[in-house]
């Protein structure tokens, strides 16, 4: 039997939902820390704050034998006002960026959740290297802002694009193999 090195295997899918289990609590609030802790510097000590206690935390679980593993990647979203909502702290794991689409899929499922919930106008401070990104995925720039002491673009969704998920806890599995570079962009 021949045994693959871990940075061989490739995860055939994953499973994007909101965080039902405390592992995928725990695991998202460990990948918010090394991401936006350890790695960008942007908080000194913990990202933890007030919006942790109101939000719907949404994750990406890699799997292992068709089960869910690890998280991989986060984001949240919460409603400040009726029908406003804010989407939060996205993160996928250094690994684990730009090879199957999982910053694009936690987009998808964060807009999709607050469109099913009522969402009118859904919106999100984007560190400046990540505007093409949402651009591509059917947000528009409206205001350049200091976040946390950086510059951010405020964008908001296209709404339209995402239609409502009723079932965020189900979420869906996403195939990597469905991954391969397509030229354009999918919500
Ligand atoms: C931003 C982030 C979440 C994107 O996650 P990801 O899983 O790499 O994103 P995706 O793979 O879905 O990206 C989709 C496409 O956009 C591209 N892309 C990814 N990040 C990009 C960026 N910063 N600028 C332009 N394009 C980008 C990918 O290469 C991919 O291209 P393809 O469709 O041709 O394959 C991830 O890079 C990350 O965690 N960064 C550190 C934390 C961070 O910056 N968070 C703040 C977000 S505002």
């Amino acid at each position: 039997m021949i045994e693959l090195e871990p940075r061989q295997f490739h995860c055939p899918g994953y499973y994007i939902r909101a965080a039902s289990k405390r592992f995928e609590a725990e695991g998202a609030s460990r990948l918010r820390h090394r991401v936006f802790v350890t790695e960008q510097g942007i908080f000194d000590t913990h990202d933890r704050d007030d919006i942790d206690l109101i939000a719907t935390h949404l994750v990406a679980l890699s799997t292992y034998a068709h089960e869910a593993d690890q998280v991989v990647g986060t984001v949240r979203i919460h409603e400040e006002a009726p029908g406003l909502w804010w989407g939060s702290r996205l993160a996928v794991a250094s690994d684990f960026r730009a090879v199957s689409r999982l910053g694009t899929e936690l987009i998808r499922l964060a807009v999709r959740t607050a469109n099913a919930r009522g969402c009118t106008r859904f919106l999100a401070h984007v560190q400046m290297q990540n505007v093409a990104l949402f651009e591509r995925l059917h947000w528009q720039s409206l205001e350049e802002v200091t976040f946390h002491g950086a510059p951010h673009m405020k964008m908001q969704a296209d709404l339209a694009a995402y239609p409502p998920c009723d079932d965020p806890v189900a979420g869906w599995y996403h195939r990597a193999a469905a991954c391969a570079p397509q030229g354009g962009a999918r919500v």
